[in-house]
């Protein structure tokens, strides 16, 4: 019913709106006032974490894409190398697991079979499994050794969108905890981030506030067969997302790649007028990486491409090049995604609305999928 979706037209645009709040819960009770970083739930005893050699992610989907972008944060905060593979894949390819392997499992539902598979599959060899899930109680949470609970609140629309955000901020809450935990040359930049992620809601708030635009631009893309999304760094799995969600909602032809690959083949598929969304490191933090991508937009649009740019405010450098421009908030590098997602959650969402689907409920999927 319409009081069910708080007066919007779709449970997404909802949940979209709920983001700054599902973030700013899913932070809360977990920083003290001195910064540190108290996550009481994770029982997994101190020394298993300290003696823990590999982290092995494992998720369908969006979940998976949240997976991806954690691989960043763990190896960068704590020197573990760090694995992240989609459930469905996991336990057919004889994974090497043992008692000092940090299996984090990610579902939003917590009934997902292919994850629930994976995790009972690692427990069985021995290695200690998180949960990070939004559902209390569920079946993923319950068969593991210990739970994070992302506060999204109940996702109701089929297209994960808040989920997706707190999956984020609990990835990065494991990662700094563990970074302090085992005590790595990171210590200071550690307390810094763990600042900015105090104060992250208010940036996803801003970024909300902002989205006419990307609204207007959707509109006038309905009629097109194919959209491109390229990132690097934590932008790639960005980019992955945002072709997710316009498969969904949209039903378009949408694919995401690493920008560095594009000579590597995609740039062939670049013709006149294809719109290329493109996601922008920030231009502090990894400053070679901001400089080849913007190279990437100008061997694109070279070619013709109708480039859509998301760079951080203040990022002059891309601006020759874009013919559209998505200002998104700096945060720190490895923060970014929480930020950048947005205006490509309401991009699917709007090309959707456009192009007559339904929403909430796109043809053939299923909210959680508890079949193999
Ligand atoms: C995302 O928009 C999806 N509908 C889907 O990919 C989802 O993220 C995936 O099925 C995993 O679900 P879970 O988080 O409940 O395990």
């Amino acid at each position: 019913s319409a009081a069910e979706k708080g007066g919007y037209d779709y449970f997404m645009l909802k949940e979209i709106a709920e983001q700054p709040k599902a973030v700013a819960d899913t932070l809360l009770g977990r920083i003290d006032a001195e910064g540190s970083l108290t996550l009481d739930e994770v029982r997994i005893p101190a020394s298993v974490l300290r003696e823990a050699d590999k982290v092995v992610i494992v998720a369908c989907g969006t979940a998976f894409h949240a997976g991806l972008i954690a691989k960043y944060a763990i190896e960068h905060w704590t020197r573990m190398p760090c694995e992240v593979e989609l459930a469905s894949e996991f336990r057919y390819r004889d994974p090497i697991l043992d008692r000092r392997t940090l299996v984090i499992a990610i579902s939003q539902s917590g009934e997902t079979m292919d994850t629930l598979m994976a995790l009972r599959h690692a427990r069985e060899q021995g290695a200690k499994v998180l949960a990070i899930c939004n559902t209390n109680g569920s079946t993923i949470p319950r068969e593991s050794d210990a739970v994070l609970y992302t506060h999204a609140g109940p996702e109701v629309a089929v297209a994960s969108t808040k989920a997706f955000l707190t999956q984020l901020v609990a990835c990065y809450l494991v990662a700094l905890y563990l970074g302090q935990r085992r005590g790595t040359k990171w210590g200071d930049e550690i307390r810094a981030v763990i600042r900015d992620l105090s104060r992250i809601s208010c940036e996803v708030e801003r970024v909300l506030e902002t989205m006419e635009p990307v609204r207007a631009l959707a509109r006038s893309l309905k009629d097109k067969r194919t959209v491109l999304f390229l990132g690097r760094h934590v932008g790639y799995p960005v980019a992955l997302e945002g072709a997710l969600k316009l498969k969904e909602l949209a039903y378009m032809h949408a694919e995401g790649f690493a920008a560095g690959e594009l000579k590597h083949g995609p740039i062939a598929l670049i013709e006149e007028d294809l719109p290329v969304v493109v996601v922008v490191p920030s231009p502090r933090g990894r400053s070679v990486l901001h400089d080849k991508i913007v190279s990437n937009i100008q061997e694109i649009r070279a070619r013709g491409a109708r480039t859509i740019v998301i760079a951080e405010e203040g990022d002059d450098a891309v601006v020759p090049y874009a013919d559209h421009l998505i200002r998104i908030p700096a945060t720190p590098t490895l923060l970014q995604p929480l930020v950048s997602t947005v205006p490509l959650q309401v991009f699917a969402c709007e090309l959707a609305t456009a192009r007559g689907n339904e929403v909430d409920q796109p043809r053939n999927l299923a909210k959680s999928v508890t079949v193999e």
